[in-house]
C-alpha cells in the first residue's frame, strides 16, 4: 500500500522512501520537525511511519511497533478505522469546508457542540472550536480576561499554572505551561503568567502521607494568591494528570483543596483535558476522576483520535452567560473553527467511543490490568514508583529507592531506557528519567503483556548500562 502512494509522489518528482537513504536526506534538507535537535536527527535519520492497524504502526522497513503513546496520547479508537475515513470522505463530498464566523453554521458543527454540551459535565453547555490544544487554551486567556474586563476588573488578569504543566506551544500556551527549558528559549512566560510546584509526591513528599502532601501542593496556590494579590488572580489552570510533565497523579486530597482555594477567592478554575479527556482515567474526563467542577475545559487530542485536527473550549456557565450577555462582538477565532470535517470526524469518533464501550474498558477491564501488570515493575531496583490511573502510566526511575536519590545528570537514564524500548519496537516517551506510556484505549491484554515485559527488559539493559 505505501508503495502505491510513493510511486505517486515519485511521479511528481518528490523524494521516494523506496530508498530509505534519499528519502532521509531530503527530509533531513527541507523538514523541520517540532520538538527535534535538528543535527541529531539529520544524523541518525527519520524513521518512516507508513500505516498502522489498531496499536501498532508500521515503518517503511515493514517492523512493527506497538504504539505505547497512542501517536502523541490521541489516538483513543485505535489506528485503521474505515468509519472515520469514509465519513471524512463523505463530508468532503458533501460540504468540504465553510465557516462559522458571519452568523453561519454546519451540521456537523453545530450536532458537534450539542453533542460536547451533553457529554461533559453539567454546566459546561458552550463550545467555542479551534484547531489544536494550543489554540484552544490561547482562547481560553482570551475569554478569561474578557470575562473580568467585563466584571470591571480589568487588572485582574493573572493566571497561575504549575510547573511541569504542558499546554501547547504557542507563546500563550508555552507560558501558560511550565517547562523551564521551552521558556528559556523565547522570552517566556509572558507577563501574567505565575507557577507553583506541581502534586509531585515522589519528589516533594517526604514524610507526609500522600493526603497529607494532596494538602500542602494545593496550598502553594493560596500561598501565590496571596503573593500576586487576590484582586488580581483571574484564574488558575491545571491538567487532572500531568501528562507530558511525566504523569503526575495527584493525591486525592489535591483537587477538592485546589477548588475550595479558588472558590473562596473567585478565581475561574481551566481544566486540561487534553490528554486525559475521552476516557482516559477511565472516566470520560478526567474531572470525573477527580471530582473537579471547572469554569473550562480544554478538549483537543481524543475528540477525533488524531484523525482530524479539532480542539474544543467548553465554556461553563458563569462565563458563557457573561460573554453572551454582555460582551457584543468578541473578536476571536480561527479559519478552520468548526470545520466540518474535522466535526464529522469527531462526531464519528465519539459515537464508536460509545457504542464500543471504550470508557468502560478502561475504567473495568484494561485499565485496571495495565495498572496491575505494570506495578510487578516495583520490584526492580531502579523503578522508584509507577503511578497513573486507567490507561496512562508513569514509571520513573531512581538510582536508590531509599531516599529515594534521583539520577544526575537528570534525564540521562530515562533517554538510555527510552531508546532500549524504542529499538526493540515499543514507543514509550521519556520524561526526566521516568518512562510514561498512554497506548490506544483498544489496546489487547496481549499486547499490554508484550508493552510491561519490553520495559522490563529495557530497564534491565539500562540498568546494565548504567553499571549499576
Ligand atoms: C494537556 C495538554 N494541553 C495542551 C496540549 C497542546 O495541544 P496541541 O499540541 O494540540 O497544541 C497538549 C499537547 O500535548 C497537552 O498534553
Amino acid at each position: 500500500m505505501h508503495r502505491n502512494i510513493l510511486n505517486e509522489i515519485n511521479m511528481n518528482k518528490l523524494p521516494n522512501a523506496d530508498d530509505d537513504a534519499a528519502f532521509q536526506a531530503a527530509d533531513a534538507a527541507h523538514h523541520l520537525h517540532p520538538f527535534t535537535d535538528y543535527k541529531g536527527l539529520a544524523a541518525e535519520g527519520s524513521r518512516v511511519i507508513v500505516r498502522a492497524e489498531g496499536s501498532t504502526i508500521w515503518d517503511s522497513k515493514g517492523t512493527a511497533i506497538l504504539d505505547g503513546m497512542a501517536g502523541l496520547w490521541c489516538v483513543n479508537v485505535g489506528y485503521g478505522r474505515p468509519e472515520l475515513a469514509d465519513v471524512a470522505a463523505r463530508q468532503m463530498r458533501e460540504l468540504p469546508y465553510y465557516n462559522t464566523f458571519f452568523k453561519t453554521t454546519t451540521e456537523p458543527a453545530t450536532a458537534l457542540a450539542a453533542r460536547l454540551a451533553e457529554l461533559t459535565p453539567d454546566g459546561l453547555e458552550h463550545v467555542f472550536f479551534a484547531n489544536s490544544g494550543s489554540e484552544a487554551n490561547d482562547t481560553i486567556v482570551r475569554m478569561v480576561r474578557r470575562y473580568w474586563q467585563l466584571h470591571g476588573q480589568p487588572d485582574r488578569n493573572v493566571i497561575i499554572s504549575r510547573e511541569y504543566a504542558y499546554h501547547g506551544s504557542t507563546m500563550v500556551a508555552a507560558s501558560l505551561g511550565g517547562m523551564t527549558a521551552m521558556h528559556k528559549q523565547t522570552g517566556m512566560p509572558l507577563p501574567g503568567f505565575e507557577h507553583i510546584r506541581p502534586p509531585y509526591y515522589l519528589r516533594d513528599g517526604g514524610n507526609m502521607t500522600p493526603d497529607e502532601f494532596g494538602i500542602a501542593a494545593a496550598q502553594a496556590l493560596e500561598e501565590r494568591i496571596q503573593t500576586v494579590g487576590p484582586e488580581r488572580v483571574a484564574a488558575f489552570i491545571a491538567e487532572p494528570i500531568q501528562g507530558a510533565g511525566g504523569v503526575i497523579v495527584p493525591p486525592d486530597s489535591y483537587f477538592p483543596e485546589i477548588q475550595r482555594i479558588c472558590r473562596r477567592h473567585g478565581i475561574l478554575l481551566i481544566v486540561d483535558e487534553v490528554i486525559c479527556g475521552f476516557g482516559r482515567t477511565g472516566n470520560w474526563f478526567g474531572a470525573e476522576t477527580f471530582g473537579i467542577q471547572a469554569d473550562f475545559m480544554t478538549l483537543a487530542k481524543g475528540l477525533s483520535s488524531g484523525y482530524m485536527p479539532i480542539s474544543a473550549v467548553m465554556v461553563g456557565d458563569r462565563v458563557a452567560r457573561t460573554l453572551i450577555d454582555e460582551g457584543g462582538e468578541f473578536y476571536h477565532g480561527f479559519t478552520y473553527s468548526g470545520h466540518p470535517v474535522a466535526c464529522a470526524v469527531a462526531l464519528e469518533n465519539l459515537r464508536i467511543i460509545e457504542d464500543e464501550r471504550l470508557v468502560e474498558r478502561v475504567r473495568d477491564d484494561i485499565g485496571p490490568y495495565f495498572q496491575t501488570r505494570l506495578r510487578e515493575l516495583m520490584d526492580h531496583p531502579l523503578v522508584g514508583e509507577v503511578r497513573g490511573i486507567g490507561l496512562i502510566a508513569g514509571i520513573e526511575l531512581v538510582r536508590d529507592k531509599d531516599g529515594p536519590v534521583f539520577f544526575q545528570p537528570e534525564g540521562h537514564a530515562g533517554t538510555i531506557c527510552r531508546d532500549h524500548c524504542v529499538r526493540s519496537n515499543v514507543i514509550l516517551r521519556a520524561v526526566r528519567d521516568g518512562m510514561v506510556t498512554a497506548p490506544p484505549l483498544v489496546i489487547t491484554h496481549a499486547e499490554v503483556d508484550h508493552l510491561v515485559e519490553t520495559v522490563r527488559r529495557c530497564i534491565d539493559r539500562t540498568q546494565a548500562d548504567l553499571g549499576l
